[in-house]
């Protein structure tokens, strides 16, 4: 009964990668090569002429040289509070400053309070045009976007002396004026001084009925960070709007909630780093209250601020700016499948990173002294079996304020 019924499982999993293969793939190509590869990756500047840089993805999931393009906004690191100095790497202490939703990408402009819309050209993703002005948010350091295709919503959170979210409707015309915003009482200034006390992420549901916004707590005040949830209001022939009231909740045993990505197939769970300590998985009810179901210790952990999930390898993947190391984690458990040391290749820590297809997409900043670079993780081999593919040099394109990263699939 048992080896029936693996059978069947292995049966119904072979079906199911086939129907995902893409057509000009020759059919004894073994599964694990038959997820789709991106197309191009992105991230911003964020130096005072902000800029998205494009990077092509070649077919074996490499990257090649690239190219960048201005947002018509500036860009902004925050301030280290331990030093009083701007914070390099990481800052803007965020993820998702860009998002991409269809062919249009979305990247915040912390310095000058805006949001900037961009077209990718269907035929070269390394085209990119702003598509009308910078739009500006009701708020001071924007540090990063979320964007809805079901309802046509972008939403941008804001961390400095005017700190909350609002959204806007967007059009291929552009992006309408940004509504009021929901404020966040962080107490903050402007720049931010950071990383704690400010916020980290918004992000949809993967239903789209929901914005998640993740903020950091100071646990050096005794603050605790919260995960802030509106619901989107959808109405006939009226486009969809964010509520102007959500709930707060703090998942327990959490502090500094950071990166956040929801779990495919589990529709009310997300994958999300504290930088505290490491990593949960986080339940969310009905009404938006957030529980923590599993929490998982990294120990020697820096800043493990960063999340993204790979269906490939139906796994987490964590970065910790402090190190160069990957942490592959459960996505039932949260518990550590394997911690991936990539200290070879010499660079200070990981930020932001996104999946796509059989590879991870992990930037490094740099620091000044080592310059900017992203690394590419195989995970075609399955959980526990990554490998690193590349470490691309972007230092011609980018420097230590660089942030973000989105895949164009
Ligand atoms: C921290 O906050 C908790 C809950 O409000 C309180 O019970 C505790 O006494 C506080 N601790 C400090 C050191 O302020
Ligand atoms: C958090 O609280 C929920 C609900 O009370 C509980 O089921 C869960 O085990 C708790 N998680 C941790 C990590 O303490
Ligand atoms: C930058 O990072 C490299 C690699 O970790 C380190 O050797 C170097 O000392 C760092 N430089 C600065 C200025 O922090």
């Amino acid at each position: 009964m048992a080896v029936l019924s693996r059978k069947l499982t292995i049966a119904i999993a072979a079906l199911a990668t086939l129907g995902e293969a893409a057509p000009w793939i020759p059919k004894n190509t073994p599964w694990h090569q038959q997820h789709t590869t991106g197309k191009a990756i992105y991230f911003i500047t964020n130096e005072a002429e902000n800029a998205v840089v494009a990077l092509p993805i070649k077919r074996d999931g490499s990257l090649a040289a690239g190219k960048s393009t201005k947002t018509g906004g500036a860009g902004e690191v925050m301030i280290q509070a331990a030093t009083g100095n701007p914070q390099h790497p990481d800052g803007l202490a965020s993820q998702s400053s860009l998002t991409i939703v269809g062919n249009t990408i979305f990247a915040v402009n912390p310095g000058s309070n805006t949001v900037s819309m961009l077209a990718i050209d269907p035929k070269d993703p390394l085209c990119l045009t702003v598509v009308g002005k910078p739009v500006a948010v009701p708020g001071e350091f924007p540090n990063t976007v979320a964007a809805s295709a079901k309802n046509n919503l972008v939403c941008v959170a804001t961390t400095g002396a005017v700190a909350g979210v609002s959204c806007a409707s967007f059009s291929h015309r552009g992006i309408e004026p940004m509504d009021k915003l929901r404020p966040f009482d962080i107490g903050q200034s402007t720049p931010p001084k950071g990383p704690i006390n400010t916020v980290s992420q918004t992000l949809f549901s993967s239903d789209e009925t929901k914005l998640l916004t993740m903020v950091k707590g100071d646990p050096t005040s005794n603050k605790t960070g919260y995960v802030s949830v509106f619901d989107i209001e959808r109405q006939w022939r009226r486009p969809s709007t964010l509520a102007t009231r959500g709930v707060r909740s703090s998942p327990n045993g959490t502090a500094v909630l950071f990166g956040t990505s929801s779990i495919p197939g589990r529709p009310n769970s997300y994958f999300a780093s504290d930088a505290s300590f490491g990593a949960a998985v986080i339940s969310l009810d009905h009404k938006g209250v957030a529980t923590t179901a599993h929490r998982q210790v990294i120990e020697g952990q820096k800043a493990t601020c960063w999340a993204t999930v790979s269906t490939a390898s139906h796994s987490a993947f964590v970065a910790d700016v402090g190190r160069d190391l990957l942490v592959e984690m459960s996505l039932s458990d949260a518990s550590i499948i394997k911690e991936y040391d990539l200290s070879a290749n010499g660079d200070p820590g990981l930020i932001d990173l996104a999946s796509a297809g059989s590879f991870v997409y992990a930037l490094s900043p740099g620091n000044g002294t080592t310059g900017a670079a992203v690394t590419v993780l195989d995970v075609s081999g399955g959980k526990g079996r990554a490998k690193q593919a590349q470490r691309f040099s972007v230092a011609g394109l980018a420097s230590s304020s660089a942030q973000g990263m989105a895949v164009l699939l």
